[in-house]
């Protein structure tokens, strides 16, 4: 098994190549790779004619190499299963909606989850109907890499502590302008909890002057945000393995 999260993902895409061409030559016949956040797979369509579709490349190459993939919320949009993505004997997709939830409701008394937007919708729903908590998804509308428009869908958020539940932080555009609107809607704080704290160099400042209080990830990229750890999932899914 090879443990590996591909946030910053080029070298260490080498560096798998290498090491996964010579595990094998000396003789390992199933090799695992671990990769908490997976790179290049928000890109699952060409939007214009001769666009790269990065998933496609980087599935294969994965597939190429390894028997078998373990990853947390790959951000799978238009692609049914991780399978499809990363063509490989075993494809685990963990989900860390329920390891999130647990999370939220330990830091904030009767939150109110919010998905930023419409592909949130699996992990806000998940998470919030373990603890029976009030939760909403929002719409989207992404104008640029650092542009989105957001419109929230007619809640009461009024004095509540709303918590944005997402997949995500990258430029965090997307947490910022969900945040100002609730806020703007009378919520009492809003705090993030994220699957994969990418942030940009500028994302935390900008989520923090949106009025974002706590921002809390998962240890799957390595982030002083980071509040739990999906490492224990890991291990149960490894178990699993044939
Ligand atoms: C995309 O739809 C994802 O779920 C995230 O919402 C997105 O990647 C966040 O990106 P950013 O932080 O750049 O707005």
């Amino acid at each position: 098994m090879l443990f590996r999260s591909l946030n910053n993902p080029n070298e260490k895409l080498v560096e798998l190549v290498f090491a996964a061409k010579t595990a094998k030559q000396l003789g390992v016949h199933h090799l695992t790779l671990v990769a908490p956040y997976l790179a290049y797979m928000r890109q699952d369509i060409a939007f214009v004619p001769g666009e790269v579709v990065s998933q496609r490349i980087i599935g294969d190459l994965l597939a190429a190499l390894f028997d078998g993939v373990i990853t947390l919320d790959p951000h799978l949009h238009r692609v049914a299963s991780l399978q499809e993505a990363v063509p490989v004997k075993n494809a685990i997709n963990i989900s860390a909606a329920p390891i999130l939830g647990d999370l939220v409701v330990q830091k904030r008394k009767n939150p109110f989850l919010i998905g930023p937007d419409e592909e949130s919708a699996q992990w806000v729903a998940q998470a919030a109907v373990a603890h029976h908590l009030d939760y909403a998804v929002a719409t989207k509308t992404r104008l640029g890499d650092r542009s989105v428009d957001i419109a929230l869908p007619l809640i009461d958020v009024k004095g509540r502590a709303a918590v944005l539940l997402d997949d995500i932080a990258s430029s965090g555009h997307t947490l910022a302008r969900a945040a100002e609107l609730l806020l703007a809607a009378g919520a009492s704080s809003v705090d993030v909890a994220v699957t994969h704290a990418l942030f940009d160099s500028q994302a935390e400042v900008l989520i923090k002057k949106a009025g974002v209080g706590q921002v809390w990830s998962t240890d799957c990229i390595a982030h002083k945000s980071n509040a739990v750890s999906v490492m224990p999932a890991i291990a149960q899914a490894l178990l699993t393995l044939s």
